[in-house]
């Protein structure tokens, strides 16, 4: 199953870097991310592990605020997509080819992971917090970002229609989403990825108190807060995302800023 969905993450590359790199160029949407990440964060400068970087777009958003970059995808497209787009906004991040799942990190490596739009999209969702524990310090932070995909869309007949409008005008505007020989999500993938069938984020709170997370917290984040004009029209149509955050526990206290 995992290399199938990974498929389609390359083949998708192209596309969803042109989509990244339409956000990048908005100030509004850059810097509502870099809020919404600081707070999460809190004040300093951090050693950051991004999970399913993509085209890079959490990555460059924390390497332009000073923090140590390190970002992993398992999709070669994204992360050939990555390169280039870090080479283009001249920003030093280590890409590395990694499984969510399975990082190629030894234990205690990063202050803080995150990772945004990733775990709906692995096979074992609790089997990925658990490796985020692991390479995550002692006092450390996981924090993600993640939304209701299927299940938005099902539940409402216009945010789908929303959504078709919105795919043809992008298709119409920048020549996306057209290949359809291309592999995509299929109803049968749809059906075995765990968070189709979810309550999220109540799901996500849980998998994180069975790994061992303390001070785990959630927040809605509406689209409003990172979208606007034509970029609201075109990747508004979700009931918007949610953070999901939490602490390894430490004996020295909470995470101190280096
Ligand atoms: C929706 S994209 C999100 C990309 C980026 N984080 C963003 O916010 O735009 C999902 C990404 O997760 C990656 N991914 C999926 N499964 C993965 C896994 N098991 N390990 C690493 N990356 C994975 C895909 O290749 C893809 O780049």
């Amino acid at each position: 199953m995992k290399d199938d969905i990974i498929e389609v993450w390359d083949n998708r590359s192209q596309s969803y870097s042109k989509v990244v790199q339409g956000g990048m160029a908005s100030s509004y949407e850059s810097r509502g991310w870099q809020e919404i990440f600081t707070d999460a964060m809190g004040p300093g400068r951090y050693k950051v592990l991004d999970v399913g970087t993509g085209p890079g777009v959490v990555a460059f958003l924390l390497s332009q605020l000073g923090h140590e970059v390190t970002a992993v995808d398992l999709s070669e497209g994204m992360l050939t997509a990555a390169r280039r787009n870090a080479a283009q906004y001249g920003l030093d991040i280590r890409f590395e080819k990694g499984d969510a799942e399975a990082l190629p990190f030894p234990d205690s490596s990063f202050d803080i992971v995150v990772s945004k739009y990733v775990l709906w999209t692995v096979p074992n969702p609790a089997k990925a917090l658990s490796e985020w524990y692991r390479v995550v310090r002692p006092g450390g932070k996981v924090i993600y970002v993640d939304g209701n995909w299927n299940t938005d869309l099902e539940s409402s007949w216009w945010r789908r229609r929303w959504k078709d409008a919105a795919r043809l005008s992008t298709a119409l505007s920048e020549r996306q989403y057209s290949p359809r020989e291309r592999k995509d999500f299929s109803n049968s993938m749809w059906e075995m990825l765990w968070s189709t069938h979810a309550d999220r984020p109540a799901q996500d709170l849980n998998m994180m108190g069975e790994v061992g997370f303390e001070n785990i917290s959630t927040v809605h984040i509406p689209n409003r807060r990172v979208l606007s004009g034509m970029r609201y029209f075109q990747h508004g149509y979700w009931k918007g995302n949610f953070l999901v955050r939490g602490t390894k526990g430490s004996r020295e206290g909470p995470t101190e800023n280096r």
